[in-house]
Parts: structure tokens; C-alpha cells; sequence
């Protein structure tokens, strides 16, 4: 038989129950929590694509992985397993396990950090820029051109504009550079593949000018899927064989295992020089944990080792990128616009394309988040100005180059109904997009301002 339907790689064998809500419930929720779905609970919400990150269902295998945790604060079987599964994924000497991503982050980047510092990244995510701006540092983004324009197709549009690089290296002068960072995937442009051959010119520079390069490796699994499926020469080789190669161009990543790692919480620095190493190593220990737990606890580590090698199953990564793209492929056939091609882990809406009369300063993306939660009980979050926007000097907003909604979806929790579901929940935000309104921050924190910022309708 010739298979036309990609099915579930997997069968349920445990189940969460959905709790249904009415649109006039949802509404006043919404209402409470100031138009902020990041501020209402789980059982408001019916369809969660806020994240794709600690959302992962595991398997029977990581669960009973799990129950094997050994919780030796020194010298743990369950360290040794995921060291050895890290160190010959990445082929780096020094890893050093961390509670989630930006755990790792702060540890590396207020080490290279520091007032006079730049990093620069093909798009450096929300923690990755708090962390570095918090150490006085500034963090420069550093996208191809294509990137910036959502309906552009580039096959990886989430490569580094190498001549800028160059550029901005000299402008700022080689040592004043803490790092590069390359972003696989791009998740704030979009979901977004590295190529092979970017990461390659990326290293080259690097090495050139002797700054240091680091992954940000949370979704290599899928960006090594693009890799294989979009550039010549990958075509033969395992998707994990791919990450190998491109974890041997740079020199250290960081990782959050909460995405391409298939738990629900984690992650890890992996580093090759041996100073820096010590010097984060110091850290580690006084803000995270003994070197061979980090902030994890045994039975953690044991579901990210098992998690890491799942991830790069052919019929997994098959499963997983086609579903994202079935997502996009049917809201657009609705004339919803969206970021093409479409990403990894994300469908990404291009909500100044779909509701062209509100302008940037009314978060055209916040206002269609608080859309999608009150028609269908579907939250996910806005990538644009509520993120990424800052004021000029007389507090008028400098707005983002994008206004996307990013629906995240986490791996294996969703099936195709529920897909189907979000698609209807769409046909009627399409129907109704000319009488929304936009929305106006009426609070809002210093630093990460789309996790606590009140909003509130324009009239
Ligand atoms: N880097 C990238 C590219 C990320 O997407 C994230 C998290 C982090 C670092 C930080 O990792 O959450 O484990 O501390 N992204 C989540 C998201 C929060 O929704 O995209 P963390």
C-alpha cells in the first residue's frame, strides 16, 4: 500500500483530560488575567501551544528510565549515563548538567558578559538577550535578510548574514566579542533551520578571529531534519550523524532539554576549553549544584538520556515536522498568513498581515493571542513588540521587525483531531478579522515583559 497519512508514531497508553470551557467563560477569564494568557491556569485552557518547551509527553521507556534514577549527590549512575549520552552526541570534554536552558545560559554568558561585551546570533531567544544585557553586555541580532520578511520562502532561513558578521566583528573589534551564538533552530524568526554550509562559514570566522562559538542547541534534532531533507549532501546521513557535525564546528553549546531533549525539565552547558570550563564549573556549584546533578534530580537525568537518543528516531522527526506543517498548511488555506517555510516546533502567524488595521503601537499579535483564546480556548504567545518592542528616550515604542504569533506544539501530546480543532478555531478568526481590535499595555515589568504585562483592549 502506498501510505499517503503520517499517523502518530506511537500509541496512548496514559491520558490528561481536557477541561471544556464556554466562550463566555473564556472571556471573563481572559478579562481576569488581564488579557495575558501567560496568567491564566492550565484547566482555562483547551488547546495549550504556548510552548513546545517541558510540554513533551515521554515514552514507557524514559518513565521506566525514571524509576532506576539513582539520587547519589556525588558520582551518580544516572550522571555517567547522561554524560556519556551528551558527550557522544556533542563530542565535547566538559559537560555540566544545569536545571533548564537559561540556567546554562546565565552561568556561560555572565562569564563572557560584562559591560563592553557584544554577542551576536543569528536571533538570540528572550532569556539568551536577558541573560547577556543583564551582565551589561549587548546582544546583536544577526539574521539573513530573508528572515525578516514572513512570506519569503529560503530553505534555511535561519542561517547568520555572514557579511554583516564580518562587519559587525570589525566594528566592535574581535576581543570585545564574547561570543557567537547560533540559534538551531531559529525559534524567535520563525522555527527556522541552520544550514550546514552557514554553520560552517560561522565557524571559520570564528576561528579566524579567535571568538568563541556556541550552539544553542535546544532543537537540533529538528533543524538536523531540515538539514537532511534540504541540503545536498545530507540526504545519506542519520539525523543524529548530522547534529554530530554540527555540534564539531563550534566550540560549546548550550542546551535546554525541555525541547529537543523530550522531558520536562533539564539541560546542559558542554564546553571544550578547559579554563572556561573551570571558571563555569565554580559557578555551577554555587547557584546550580554539584557538578554531577546540576539542578537535577537522578530520575531527570535518566529521562533526558533516553529522551536525547528518541529524538533522532526516523519515524519520530518524520511525525514531528509533518504535523507542525499540516498545522500551517491548513490555516493558510483559510488566507491566514504565516511565516513560510514553515518551522520545526511552530507555526508562526504573521499577525500584521492578517489584521492589517491595527497598527504596531495596538500589538496587532497580542491582539489575535487574546482571539484564538477566547473563540477556541487555544493560547500561545506573541513574538513581536509585547516581546521584543523598547522605547526611545521619549517612551515612544520602538516595535519589532515582526509581529508574530507563535503556535507552539508540544511533542507528542497532540493528535490530529485536536489539530483539526485549532484549524476551525482559525476559519473563524479569518472570519472575523476586520472587526478586532487592538490591545495597550496598561502594566508592565522591566525585563521578559510578555510574562506579567497587563493589557487591555482599545476601545
Ligand atoms: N534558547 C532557546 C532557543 C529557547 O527556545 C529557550 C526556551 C531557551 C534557550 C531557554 O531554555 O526555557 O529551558 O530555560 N524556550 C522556551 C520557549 C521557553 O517557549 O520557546 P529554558
Amino acid at each position: 500500500m502506498h501510505q499517503h497519512i503520517i499517523i502518530e508514531p506511537f500509541k496512548i497508553k496514559t491520558v490528561e483530560p481536557i477541561t471544556m470551557s464556554t466562550e463566555k467563560q473564556r472571556l471573563e477569564w481572559l478579562r481576569k488575567a488581564h488579557y495575558n494568557p501567560f496568567l491564566l491556569t492550565s484547566d482555562q485552557v483547551i488547546i495549550d501551544l504556548l510552548t513546545d518547551s517541558g510540554t513533551s509527553a515521554m515514552s514507557t521507556a524514559q518513565w521506566s528510565a525514571m524509576m532506576s534514577g539513582d539520587e547519589s549527590y556525588a558520582g551518580a549512575r544516572s550522571w555517567k549515563k547522561l554524560e556519556h549520552v551528551i558527550h557522544d552526541l556533542t563530542g565535547y570534554p566538559h559537560i555540566l548538567p544545569t536545571h533548564q536552558g537559561r540556567a546554562a545560559e546565565r552561568i556561560l554568558y555572565s562569564l563572557l558578559g560584562g559591560k563592553g561585551k557584544v554577542f551576536i546570533s543569528n536571533t538570540h531567544f528572550d532569556t539568551t538577550r536577558a541573560n547577556i544585557e543583564f551582565s551589561g553586555a549587548k546582544a546583536i541580532d544577526c539574521p539573513i535578510e530573508q528572515a525578516l520578511h514572513p512570506s519569503v520562502r529560503h530553505p534555511f532561513k535561519g542561517n547568520m548574514d555572514i557579511s554583516r558578521l564580518e562587519k559587525l566583528i570589525r566594528e566592535h573589534g574581535a576581543k570585545n566579542v564574547g561570543a557567537v551564538i547560533m540559534t538551531v533552530t531559529n525559534n524567535t524568526g520563525g522555527g527556522q533551520p541552520v544550514s550546514m554550509e552557514n554553520m560552517k562559514a560561522v565557524s571559520a570566522l570564528c576561528k579566524e578571529n579567535k571568538i568563541l562559538f556556541v550552539i544553542d542547541a535546544c532543537r537540533i534534532a529538528e533543524n538536523a531534519y531540515f538539514v537532511n531533507h534540504r541540503e545536498t549532501g545530507f540526504e545519506g546521513k542519520s539525523y543524529k550523524e548530522i547534529a554530530q557535525e554540527m555540534f564539531s564546528l563550534a566550540d560549546g553549546c548550550v542546551m535546554s532539554a525541555k525541547k529537543d531533549g523530550l522531558v520536562n525539565i533539564g539541560g546542559f552547558l558542554a564546553l571544550r576549553d578547559n579554563e572556561l570550563s573551570d571558571a563555569c564549573t565554580n559557578l555551577l556549584i554555587i547557584t546550580e549544584g554539584f557538578t554531577t546533578y546540576g539542578g537535577l534530580a537522578g530520575r531527570d537525568m535518566e529521562a533526558i538520556a533516553v529522551g536525547l537518543e528518541e529524538v533522532f528516531d526516523r519515524d519520530y522527526l518524520r511525525y514531528r515536522i509533518r504535523s507542525t506543517e499540516y498545522l500551517g498548511e491548513k490555516i493558510q488555506e483559510y488566507g491566514i498568513p504565516i511565516m513560510l517555510p514553515i518551522g520545526g516546533h511552530a507555526v508562526y502567524v504573521d499577525a500584521k498581515g492578517l489584521y492589517k488595521h491595527i497598527p504596531v503601537e495596538q500589538y496587532p499579535g497580542q491582539a489575535l493571542v487574546c482571539a484564538l483564546y477566547r473563540i477556541g480556548g487555544v493560547r500561545c504567545v506573541e513574538v513581536g513588540s509585547v516581546m521584543f518592542g523598547t522605547y526611545d528616550e521619549r517612551g515612544t515604542l520602538i516595535p519589532a521587525p515582526m509581529e508574530l504569533v507563535r503556535l507552539a506544539i508540544p511533542r507528542r501530546v497532540y493528535t490530529q483531531s485536536h489539530v483539526d480543532y485549532v484549524v476551525e478555531v482559525f476559519q473563524e478568526i479569518a472570519a472575523h478579522a476586520r472587526e478586532t481590535k487592538g490591545m495597550r499595555i496598561t502594566h508592565e515589568p522591566k525585563f521578559l515583559r510578555h510574562f506579567t504585562a497587563h493589557f487591555e483592549p482599545v476601545p
